[in-house]
Parts: structure tokens; sequence; C-alpha cells
């Protein structure tokens, strides 16, 4: 099957003179599309944490260049000066986001490659670094082709998915996970309708869903947050489409900040309620919600951000957790890339995934 033309098949990847990661700016979108070329350590951390690049697997994937692109810079020629600099980076980065596990999952597969090279020269390594980072690239990219097409078993023609955050190529390669199926069902000239709710603070839904909807030609309507129950009530969504930042052992979920609101909303409409989860954001570590952390980000995202003027005294606190946790009952069932998912989550995660 072709693949289909989303807007930046490869919105995060190695430039062509380097060594340096290439990332669309998400926070330019959808006004500017501009591409940023990044090497220093602290402007690979501020793209991560300022949300330049965003979304679980995509960050994974700029972790694993960014580690091979700081490699590359060494000054170091002896095996331990330059792991205790790989380790330092490896930590640095690690701060940067605190609860899409794509991040340590991506920056321990970089370590496996380095140790895994130990005994070859300084260059070497970095070759083998430059190497797991595009493995890391390339693993994404079947996984989320993968999800997308099994996530075609549960929709019918003309059907009305009702999506949150973004979840689509920009949070990963290609064609997404939540949003991979609208995109591949489109491809295959099957219909459906995208009810994207904006997604307040950052309004991933509004400048990054509808953008690359719009783009691919798939039927979307924007929505703000609080309108979700209202469409569901009126009959226009047949089932939720979300992505996810950590699961845990148990199949409780984090995702941004309001699914799990949705969860709640659909399971009272009896709409089902799909996660779209590739291997690398499972967390057998955690065994349940309670053991994810959630990113608290700075409140003038709430009151400045998106606004010409701020819209509460500067005074006035806010609260500005960038994830929840929907607990596994909520869930219908968990498409990953080896197969729709569906409880007990525990037992079905396991014995697919160790
Ligand atoms: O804060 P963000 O924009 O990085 O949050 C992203 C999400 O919550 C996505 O739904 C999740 O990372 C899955 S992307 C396939």
């Amino acid at each position: 099957m072709d693949h289909i033309i989303t807007v930046y098949t490869e919105n995060v990847h190695l430039a062509e003179e380097g060594p340096a990661v290439e990332i669309i700016d998400q926070t330019r979108l959808p006004n500017e599309e501009v591409m940023l070329t990044l090497s220093e350590r602290e402007e690979l951390y501020e793209a991560i944490a300022t949300l330049r690049v965003r979304g679980a697997p995509a960050i994974g994937i700029f972790a694993g260049y960014a580690m091979y692109v700081l490699a590359a810079q060494t000054k170091c020629r002896d095996f331990d000066a330059f792991y205790a600099e790989f380790l330092e980076n490896k930590a640095y980065l690690d701060a940067s986001r605190p609860t899409a596990v794509n991040l340590r999952h991506a920056l321990d597969k970089m370590e496996a490659a380095l140790l895994e090279n130990k005994e070859r020269p300084i260059d070497e390594i970095i070759s083998a670094l430059r190497r797991q980072a595009l493995v890391i690239h390339q693993e994404d990219i079947d996984m989320c082709l993968a999800i997308s097409a099994f996530g075609l078993e549960l929709v019918k023609e003309g059907d009305g998915i009702l999506t949150h955050c973004n979840a689509g190529a920009l949070a990963t390669s290609r064609y997404g996970t939540g949003l991979g199926t609208l995109l591949l069902a489109k491809e295959m000239g099957i219909e459906l309708r995208a009810y994207c709710d904006e997604t307040r603070p950052l309004l991933q839904g509004a400048r990054l869903t509808t953008y690359e909807l719009q783009k691919a030609g798939v039927d979307c309507t924007l929505i703000c947050d609080n309108m979700a129950s209202l469409v569901m009530k009126e009959g226009k969504i047949n089932a939720v489409f979300v992505g996810c930042d950590r699961v845990a052992a148990n199949g409780d979920t984090a995702n941004k900040i309001g699914t799990s609101g949705l969860a709640i909303l659909a399971k009272y409409y009896n709409i089902p309620f799909y996660v779209f989860c590739p291997s690398s954001t499972i967390d057998f570590k955690c065994c349940t919600g309670e053991d994810i952390k959630i990113e608290l980000r700075d409140p003038r995202e709430i009151k400045e951000l998106y606004f010409e003027k701020p819209i509460a005294l500067p005074e006035v606190k806010c609260y500005n957790p960038a994830f929840d946790v929907t607990d596994h009952t909520l869930i219908t069932a968990i498409v990953t890339e080896k197969g729709i998912v569906r409880p007990p989550f525990e037992e079905n995660l396991r014995r697919l995934f160790t």
C-alpha cells in the first residue's frame, strides 16, 4: 500500500549537514511552518520542554537523535570519560519532561547501544549510536502503520470520531497513532468525520490535529473541550480515539489533560473509548496509574499564552497539570502494533509484550 502523504512525513530527522536534529517547530503551527536545526545541549532540552517537539513517540525519536548529536561533539578520547559524559547528557535530557515514558525508553536504548560497543573506538561507538537512533525512528514508523491498520477494524464508513490533543504525524512518524486510522481510512476511500477537541491550554487539537487532518482531506470539525458531552449526546460520535504518554501494567493510561473526562463521558453515553498505544509507551514498571508522574507546567500557559491579553489577574493562582490518568475500567480497548488488546489489560498486555 502506498504511504499517505501527511504533511511532515519526517517531522523529526537528522539534518543533512550535521550532526544536528531537524524538527518542525510545533509551537509555531498552524500559522508558520518553521524548521529548526538543533545541536546545542540546551536547545535540545528546550525544544522538548517547550513542546517545539512533542507527542510521546516524537519525543523518544528526538531524544535518540539528540544523544547521537551530543555524542558526536565529544572531545573525550577514552571510553570512561565518554561514557560519563553520555550519562550526564542522558540525565539532562531525561529531566526535560516526566510523563511520556518514550523519552526514557529511547534514552535507555541509546545507552544499551553504547555499552554493546564499548570495546570499540569512540568513533565507532558514535556510529553505533547513529544507527540506533535511526532504528528507534524506523520502529516508530512501523508501529504507527500497524496500529493505524488495526484501528480500521474499529470503524465503518461515516463514523464520527472524537479526538483529543494530537496523536498524528507530528507527534510520531508518518501516520501517527490516534489519527493514523483516520488517515489510512481516507487513503482507502472510507470517509470518517473527526471532531477535534481544541485541547486547552496548549491547543494541540486546534493547532495541530485539525492542521494535519485538513491537509490530508479528512472531514474534521473543531470543537471546544467543553462541547464534547453535547456532540456525544447529539449522536455525532461513534468512538473516541486518543493517544497516550504512559500506559501502566494494569492498563491505566496517562494522556493529555482532559482525556479521563472524555472517557467518563464516553462511558455515560455508551460510546467505545480506544487508546492507541505503541509498545514504546507501555511501562510495566508502573503497576497502576498511581505510579505515573504527572507533569505540572507554567501557569502562564493557562492565562497568557494564546491570548492577546492575559485572561486573569497576574496574582490569580493556576493549577496546570499537563496530563491525567484514565482508569483502565473506562477503556474499551488498547490498540497496539501487535493487535487490539481488550480487558483484562494486565494479563493481555503482558502476554503480548513480555
Ligand atoms: O503535551 P503533549 O502535546 O506532548 O501531549 C501529547 C499527548 O498527550 C499525546 O496524546 C500523546 O503523546 C500521544 S502522541 C501519539
